[in-house]
C-alpha cells in the first residue's frame, strides 16, 4: 500500500486512451490511495461518468456551472483535498489551455488555481505532438514545474506509429509514488538530485558522407539516448545532448546539439567540456569514407566507385581519455547480439569508460527502433541485470544511479584545461 492515504484529483481529457485510465485508477485504489475525478466534456465521450463513479467510489465532477456541484465541493476544495493532481489523458487542446492560463471549464480552472504538484500524461496523435505548438507548450509547462510522463511511442489508434501513446498505467503510477513519495517535492533535492551538474549525452546514428547526397548510415533511432538526456534533466543536470540525424523532438528542458557525423560529433562533444557525466549513447559509424566526393557520383560504365573507408573517432574513448577534464563518470554502451555480459565488460576495459550499459540488440528482441529495452549495468564492482523495461524507464534508472554515485562528489569546475579541450 504504497500510496495510502494518498488523494490524487484525476482530471479525464478526450482521447481514446481515456479507457487505459479505468486501470489506473484501480491500480491507484489498490495501492492505497483515494481518487477524485474531474472528466471533460471530450473525456466524457470516451469514458462514462458511472465507470469512473464506480472504481473511484465518488461522485466525478464535470460541470463548472453546476449548483450542486458548487456547493458540495468547489474547484478550489477539489484542489485542496488532494495531493496531486494527475491529468490522463493529457490531450493536445487540453494541454494548450492549461499553458495559455485559461479557465473556461471546471478541468482548467482546477489546474490555474491549484498550487498542488501536477503530472501529465499526453496522449495524441503522433504530429500534433511533434507539432512546434505542442512542443513549446510542453516547454513552458515544464518551466512552470509540471511533471510529465510519456508519450510512449507504439502504434497509435489512428494507424499511425511514433510518439503520442499515453504511458502505461504501471508507469504512470509508479511515476505518482515518486512523486508523492516522503520529500520528493518538486525542486526538493531529492527530486532533481543531480541539481548544479553539467551532463553531455550522445544519441542517434551519424551520417557519413559518400558524395553531396549519399551517406552511410545505420539504424539507431535515438530513442535510448534521448529518453536518458531528458532523464538526466528531469533530474536537475545542464544536460547537452548531441544528437545525429534523427526525427525525434529535444527533450524537455535540454540543449540540443544537432550534428550529421562523428567528426562533428566528436567536436560537439570536446566543446560540451567540463561534464560532470557523458553518457555515450550514440551509434557512431566506424568507418567513413576517406575523401567523400565533392559532386554527385556518375554511373559509369566501369562498375561501382571504390569507397576506400577509414576509421572514424571513438568519441567514447576520447572522452575517457580527456586527462584533467575527463568527466567524472564515462557511461557507454554495448550493443551485443550474443554473450552481452562478457564482450560488454571487455568494452569497458578497452574504452576505459568506467559503466557499459550493454544490451541484447538480436532482431528477435526488437530493441533497435522498438520502445523497450532490457540492459545489464556493468561497472568495475559487479553486474546489475535490469528486467525489460521501457527506453524512458532505462533512461530515469541510469539517471538515478548516476545521481547515487556522484552524490558525495563536486560538481565539475570550468577550468584552463578543459578550455585546451575545447579549442582542440
Ligand atoms: O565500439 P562500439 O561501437 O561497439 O562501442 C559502443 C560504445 O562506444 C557506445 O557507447 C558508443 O556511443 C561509443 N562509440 C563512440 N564513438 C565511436 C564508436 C562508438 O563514442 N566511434
Amino acid at each position: 500500500m504504497e500510496l495510502a492515504g494518498k488523494r490524487i484529483l484525476l482530471i479525464v481529457a478526450g482521447g481514446i486512451a481515456a479507457y487505459k485510465t479505468l486501470d489506473l485508477v484501480r491500480r491507484l485504489g489498490e495501492a492505497g490511495a483515494s481518487v477524485r475525478a474531474i472528466l471533460t466534456r471530450g473525456g466524457a465521450q470516451f469514458v462514462t461518468p458511472l465507470s469512473l463513479a464506480a472504481l473511484t467510489g465518488e461522485k466525478v465532477y464535470e460541470d463548472l456551472f453546476s449548483l450542486t456541484d458548487e456547493a458540495e465541493m468547489g474547484h478550489i476544495r477539489l484542489s485542496r483535498e488532494a495531493d496531486l493532481l494527475v491529468v490522463a489523458p493529457a490531450t493536445a487542446d487540453l494541454l494548450a489551455r492549461m499553458a495559455a492560463g485559461l479557465a473556461d471549464d471546471l478541468a482548467t480552472t482546477t489546474l490555474l488555481a491549484t498550487d498542488k504538484p501536477v503530472l501529465v500524461a499526453p496522449a495524441m496523435n503522433v504530429r500534433m505532438w511533434l507539432h512546434p505548438a505542442t512542443q513549446d507548450n510542453m516547454a513552458l509547462l515544464a518551466r512552470r514545474g509540471v511533471a510529465v510522463i510519456g508519450p510512449d511511442d507504439g502504434a497509435m489508434a489512428c494507424n499511425e506509429y511514433g510518439p503520442g501513446r499515453m504511458a502505461e498505467p504501471p508507469a504512470i503510477l509508479a511515476r505518482i509514488a515518486e512523486m508523492l513519495a516522503p520529500g520528493s517535492a518538486p525542486g526538493s533535492a531529492e527530486a532533481r538530485p543531480l541539481a548544479g551538474r553539467r551532463a553531455l549525452v550522445t544519441s542517434g546514428p551519424t551520417h557519413e558522407p559518400i558524395d553531396p547526397v549519399r551517406y552511410i548510415a545505420n539504424r539507431s533511432s535515438g530513442r535510448q539516448g534521448h529518453a536518458i538526456a531528458a532523464a538526466l534533466a528531469a533530474a536537475g543536470a545542464d544536460t547537452v545532448l548531441v544528437s545525429g540525424p534523427v526525427t525525434l523532438p529535444a527533450p524537455t528542458g535540454v540543449t540540443l546539439v544537432p550534428v550529421e557525423t562523428a567528426r562533428d560529433m566528436l567536436a560537439a562533444c570536446r566543446a560540451a567540456l567540463p561534464a560532470d557525466i557523458a553518457v555515450c549513447a550514440a551509434a557512431v559509424a566506424d568507418w567513413r569514407v576517406a575523401d567523400a566526393a565533392g559532386q554527385k557520383l556518375k554511373k559509369s560504365g566501369d562498375g561501382p566507385p571504390p569507397l576506400d573507408l577509414v576509421e572514424n573517432p571513438d568519441i567514447l574513448a576520447d572522452l575517457a581519455a580527456a586527462g584533467p577534464v575527463r568527466p567524472r563518470l564515462v557511461v557507454g554502451f554495448a550493443a551485443e547480439t550474443e554473450q552481452v555480459v562478457a564482450h560488454g565488460e571487455a568494452k569497458r576495459r578497452r574504452k576505459g569508460c568506467d559503466w557499459i550499459v550493454a544490451n541484447d540488440v538480436s532482431p528477435a528482441t526488437g530493441t533497435f527502433g522498438g520502445t523497450d529495452n532490457t540492459v545489464h549495468l556493468l561497472r568495475a564492482d559487479g553486474v546489475e541485470s535490469w528486467p525489460a523495461m521501457s527506453k524512458s524507464e532505462v533512461g530515469r534508472r541510469l539517471a538515478a544511479a548516476i545521481a547515487a554515485a556522484l552524490a558525495a562528489d563536486t560538481p565539475a569546475a570550468d577550468t584552463p584545461a578543459a578550455a585546451a579541450v575545447r579549442r582542440a
